[in-house]
């Protein structure tokens, strides 16, 4: 069964303690927190002292995507603030082995995300320490772009590339899901369904999360 991951980046910042309760009463499988330090891409959201405050809030597993140029920085922080998964990209990661195993010395999943444009051959000599692949299905960096239609080829081919590896790291795909974009790369091979404006932009959240997991009545 997928699992659907809410991006509070979509949520209403002024609120956030009562968005992040609402989307965990609505279904939520995991709470995906985009933290972005306005140089690895062009925005900027919220540190560890927000993840800190959310934390007690909920029992949802926090989902922590990095979008900064020094993931080493935030593994410790992160730690100490109780988050369950974290995830890195591949080219922000200067010694990429070395961080993932920071991470999961934590106890903590480890992911790696690969931007649109980045191959899956980058995650050759890694596949085995990795808990979590997060493919990009947008340039990262804003919520509410437009899915890439690529991404549905490279989840696929992703899953081969892990069947013939013979590892088995969760798949998750993160950037313009919505109820027609979902079941094409759940078919394709995504355990995790990453979702920022179709989930707190919908006005019954609950029902936003059936229909990602295509369980609508249409
Ligand atoms: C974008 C973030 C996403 C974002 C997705 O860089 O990583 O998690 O919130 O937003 P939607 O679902 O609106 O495309
Ligand atoms: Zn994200």
């Amino acid at each position: 069964m997928v699992m659907i991951a809410p991006s509070l980046l979509a949520a209403d910042f002024a609120r956030l303690g009562e968005e992040v309760k609402r989307v965990a009463e609505a279904g939520a499988d995991l709470l995906h927190l985009d933290i972005m330090d306005g140089h690895y891409v062009p925005n900027l959201t919220f540190g560890v002292p927000v993840v800190k405050a959310l934390r007690p809030l909920t029992k949802l597993p926090f989902d922590v995507h990095l979008m900064v140029e020094n993931p080493d920085f935030y593994v410790d922080p992160l730690a100490a603030a109780g988050v369950e998964m974290i995830t890195v990209h591949v080219e922000a990661a200067r010694h990429l082995h070395r961080t993932l195993q920071a991470i999961k010395g934590h106890g903590i999943k480890a992911g790696v995300a690969l931007n649109p444009a980045t191959p899956l051959c980058t995650l050759e000599h890694v596949l085995s320490d990795l808990d979590l692949i997060l493919v990009m299905s947008v340039n990262p960096g804003f919520g509410g772009q437009e899915f890439i239609p690529g991404s549905v080829a490279k989840i696929s081919a992703l899953k081969k590339l892990l069947q013939d590896a013979g590892v088995a790291p969760l798949i998750a795909v993160d950037g313009g899901m919505n109820r027609e974009t979902a079941p094409r790369v759940i078919a394709a091979g995504a355990d995790i369904v990453v979702a920022g404006s179709a989930v707190f932009g919908a006005p019954d959240l609950e029902k936003a999360i059936a229909a990602l997991k295509g369980k609508d009545q249409r």
